[in-house]
């Protein structure tokens, strides 16, 4: 039986499927590159060791409209199964399964806590933008690691709190509002950002509203929830230990690296005290992407506070480029949160495995 908040966010997302519904799998990613944690372009990330298996088998536990199809297009040879509450959510992924032939795509309606029926395992799970929106989102991470292998590895995604201040209060008055994710509740939040001033901290550092809020799905995902929780860094890390994983990496380090922000002393505490200050300090995390393995992977970690990187194998990650004269050796990163390049220069300790 569905509790009440499970059956409001099920019904928000069949009325206001997130993201919003794409029509074309393959423009999508030459438009804008893989998704986060996908295994073709992610591999190192997930297995530094290298992958378990080429045919993996991938769960995208609450792959709304397209990430399910996204990844499966991308990996032909891996099997993917992706599961949501929302029936709308997956009609549109049922229809990009249909335009791009994807027989290595399966879908099913049915909550991520309920996996455990399907009697699989999954070399690789995928669970980006859905914990924080369960009811128990400890019971949730339970639920996905019970049906990971012992060899697996997970992509998750979770809300940030503090570069999500400016949301949590909109979303508080409009709870004061008395309003819902519905059309009602729409058009109350549209006219309300109208009246939000330049200085309050929805407004992201470039001056503009999220872009999210551009959209109808994007205003109820982001300012109606009706079940809508956020993380800090050592709330991200006692979470994952609760259910008895151990955290595996950022997907991004830059946006947690100390060196960047700070100096002296305050670079000789723990890699996590540093993740921690820098998230209140930089405000540069307002959603966490992650990976989580099980106990049994944590020697394959890569670490630079012994000397094992001296022996790691220097790898590019996804999206990084030459940028200009190739002798330089500067690289440039994708725009990440906030539509921030950075140039990063190669050589030298730094230019260790995917910094
Ligand atoms: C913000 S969307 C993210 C979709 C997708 N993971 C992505 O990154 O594009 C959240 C999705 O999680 C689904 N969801 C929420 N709670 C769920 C649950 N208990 N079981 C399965 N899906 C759930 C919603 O229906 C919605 O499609």
């Amino acid at each position: 039986m569905e509790d009440t908040i499970t059956q409001a966010v099920r019904k928000q997302y069949e009325a206001y499927s997130y993201p919003p519904p794409i029509e074309d799998a393959e423009a999508f990613l030459k438009q804008w590159g893989p998704l986060t944690c996908d295994p073709r372009f992610a591999g190192i990330q997930l297995w530094p060791e290298g992958r378990p298996r080429q045919e993996l088998r991938i769960l995208c536990a609450g792959c709304g409209s397209s990430q399910a199809p996204l990844i499966a297009l991308n990996n032909p040879d891996c099997s993917v199964i992706g599961v949501d509450l929302s029936e709308t959510s997956l009609a549109h992924s049922s229809r990009l399964r249909d335009r791009h032939g994807l027989k290595n795509l399966e879908l099913r309606q049915m909550s991520l806590l309920d996996v455990g029926q399907l009697n699989r395992s999954f070399d690789l799970i995928l669970c980006t933008g859905v914990l924080h929106h369960l009811p128990n989102p400890d019971a949730g991470l339970k639920a996905l690691a019970d049906v990971l292998e012992p060899s697996g590895s997970m992509g998750l995604m979770l809300d940030g709190k503090a570069a999500r201040t400016g949301v949590y209060q909109v979303q508080d008055i409009l709870r004061r509002l008395g309003v819902g994710p519905d059309a009602e509740g729409l058009g109350i939040a549209r006219e309300l950002l109208k009246f939000v001033p330049q200085h309050h901290y929805l407004f992201e550092s470039t001056g503009k509203l999220p872009i999210d809020l551009a959209q109808d799905a994007g205003i109820v995902d982001m300012l109606l929830h009706p079940q809508d929780r956020a993380y800090s860094v050592p709330e991200i890390l006692e979470f994952v230990a609760a259910a008895g994983l151990i955290f595996f990496g950022w997907n991004d380090n830059a946006d947690y690296c100390a060196d960047r922000f700070l100096s002296g002393e305050m670079l000789a505490l723990p890699p996590a005290e540093q993740w921690a200050i820098v998230e209140n300090l930089a405000l540069l995390n307002a959603r966490h992407d992650f990976f989580v393995r099980k106990p049994q992977s944590a020697h394959f970690q890569v670490r630079f506070d012994t000397d094992d990187y001296l022996s790691y194998v220097p790898h590019v990650r996804s999206g990084v480029k030459l940028a200009g004269d190739p002798n330089a050796l500067v690289l440039s990163r994708a725009a990440s949160q906030g539509g921030r390049d950075a140039d990063i220069a190669l050589g030298g300790p730094d230019a260790g495995a995917d910094r």
